[in-house]
């Protein structure tokens, strides 16, 4: 048994059944929930059987996870990497058992793409591209300087590095636009809030705050309004995900602008699984299709908002 296209023959079990092992990156945010929402009910959906295993936001509980995929002998691996460098060892070790792997959500940085089978994902230096060119609209005629401080992801994280890098490619080059400070919330609320504070402690004159993900924008607000002062207004707010906390705060005028991440992965997922393992060829990058909101935009899309 094992091998692609036998279809839970691998698993050990006569059913017939696809049995995928997932490694999450963990619950660190409203974002994440959503995703694994998604692949949970979409496995059920598709008849697949999931083995779901939560990494706590460590590498070492991922690369253990598929270390115990590969000697369960599922079908196939997905997984979100929590960092992007690392996973060469691991990747050969199931390429090596015969079990494809397929990256949802971030990439890895390893050179032989042949270690997985398609990464089906966000563009993260895009979406950095479109928080930086709303901030430019935003402060067009301001006088400058504009002020600026930066919530970044987890360190290492895919699109902790890309969503830095897209913003600063369109804001880097132009002198009126100065980056205060910049450091990592780790994608969570508590962390936001609490780095938010620091910045605010040691920055007075804070015009702009870009935060890469919705929860870090979040707990952001928490430590501005703490410090006495209005988010949305004394500090404009630039985020991503657009998540239901996100829009909320982005239609209370507490958020300025959110670029769009979608976490609904799931259903692709599936779908893919099921061509890789009848042996059919498929796209190596799946796209995710994704738009921003303004606070109009939001309060129109808040009621049909499913996560
Ligand atoms: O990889 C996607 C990012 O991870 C989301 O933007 C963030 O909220 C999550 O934790």
């Amino acid at each position: 048994c094992g091998g692609e296209g036998s279809g839970g023959a691998a698993s050990g079990k006569d059913d017939g059944k696809i049995v995928m092992g997932f490694s999450q990156v963990g619950a660190e945010s409203g974002w994440r929930t959503a995703n694994t929402k998604s692949i949970q009910e979409s496995a059920a959906a598709a008849g697949i059987e999931l083995k779901f295993s939560d990494a706590q936001q460590k590498q070492e509980n991922q690369i253990k996870a598929i270390r115990s995929f590969i000697a369960q002998k599922v079908d196939i691996i997905a997984f979100s990497p929590v960092v992007e460098s690392g996973w060469d060892t691991v990747l050969k070790e199931a390429k090596d058992a015969g079990i494809p792997v397929i990256l949802t959500d971030r990439a890895v940085d390893s050179p032989d793409t042949t270690l997985y089978k398609t990464f089906i994902g966000s563009d993260f230096v895009l979406e950095g591209k479109k928080a930086g060119e709303w901030v430019k609209q935003e402060f067009a005629s301001a006088a400058g300087p504009v002020n600026m401080v930066e919530l970044q992801g987890n360190t290492g994280a895919a699109p902790a590095i890309d969503r830095k890098e897209g913003f600063e490619s369109v804001i880097g080059s132009d002198p009126k636009f100065k980056m205060l400070a910049s450091q990592p919330g780790d994608f969570t609320r508590a962390k936001g809030k609490e780095v938010m504070d620091a910045f605010l402690k040691a920055n007075p004159d804070i015009d702009l705050l870009y935060a890469h993900n919705d929860d870090m924008g979040l707990g952001a607000i928490e430590a501005i309004e703490a410090a006495g002062k209005k988010p949305g207004t004394d500090i404009k707010i630039v985020t991503v995900d657009a998540v239901k906390d996100g829009m909320q705060a982005l239609s209370d005028g507490k958020i300025n602008f959110i670029v769009e991440c979608s976490p609904l992965l799931g259903p692709q997922l599936m779908d893919l699984t099921k061509k890789v393992l009848a042996g059919e060829t498929i796209p190596t990058r799946v796209l995710t299709e994704e738009t921003t909101f303004t606070q109009d935009q939001a309060k129109a899309a808040l009621p049909e908002r499913k996560y």
